[in-house]
């Protein structure tokens, strides 16, 4: 089928359109489990972002699970999709001149790997939330772990599904270890290169 497409030539660039921006545009990929901290934290980077005249679009559970993803359950083969069409819809965004920041648990080493592949290694900016299993489930901040630990909540990840933890992400934070504030700025000092336009 993908034989017959035959892409249309746009006269407005993603050039253009980084230029007018005055900055890079890439993807900053909060992974990790339930609970752990990610979307707390790319909020607050975000914030920053967007206070430092950076044009950006925080995509996450809300926005995405109720509605573009609302087919998708949690087994393995439904979070692999979930995670392809996120990173599909992350690329448009990158090629519209956006900081992107989506918040995913994506367990799996093979999904985020996709992503990388899907938006290129140089757009891809991996962060790894790790707080513990047991620190997550003592937050259980939406009643989850609980409902989990009940048998209520199947494929739930680190009670009866995995967690396949990144083994060379941009970006580690132990939010158990370090304040809320330095992670913020060490993210965004991480960035801070990436933004800039020479080096597009
Ligand atoms: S992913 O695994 O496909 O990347 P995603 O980040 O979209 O997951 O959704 C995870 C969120 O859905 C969790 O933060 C939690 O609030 C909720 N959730 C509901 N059921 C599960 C489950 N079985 N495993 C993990 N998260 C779940």
């Amino acid at each position: 089928m993908s034989k017959h497409i035959i892409p249309h030539s746009y006269q407005v660039s993603k050039n253009d359109r980084i230029a007018a921006n005055k900055h890079g545009s890439f993807l900053i990929w909060f992974t990790g489990l339930s609970g752990s901290g990610k979307s707390t934290i790319a909020n607050l980077v975000e914030k920053k972002l967007f206070e430092n005249g950076v044009k950006t679009y925080a995509l996450d559970g809300d926005n995405i699970r109720k509605g573009i993803n609302k087919d998708l359950s949690f087994s393995p083969e439904d979070r692999k999709e979930n995670i392809r069409r996120i990173a599909e819809i992350a690329n448009l965004m990158i090629d519209a001149g956006l900081v992107v920041l989506a918040a995913f648990v994506s367990p799996y080493k093979k999904d985020r790997e996709n992503i990388r592949t899907i938006v290129k290694d140089v757009n891809f900016v991996e962060v790894y939330i790790n707080t513990s299993i047991e620190e997550c489930e003592r937050r259980d901040v939406k009643g989850l772990y609980k409902k989990a630990r009940a048998g209520e909540i199947k494929n739930m990840t680190g009670i009866s599904a995995p967690y396949e933890a990144p083994e060379t992400p941009d970006i580690e934070i132990k939010t158990e270890d370090e304040s809320i504030e330095d992670s913020v700025k060490r993210i965004v000092d991480l960035i801070t290169t990436k933004l800039q336009l020479n080096n597009e």
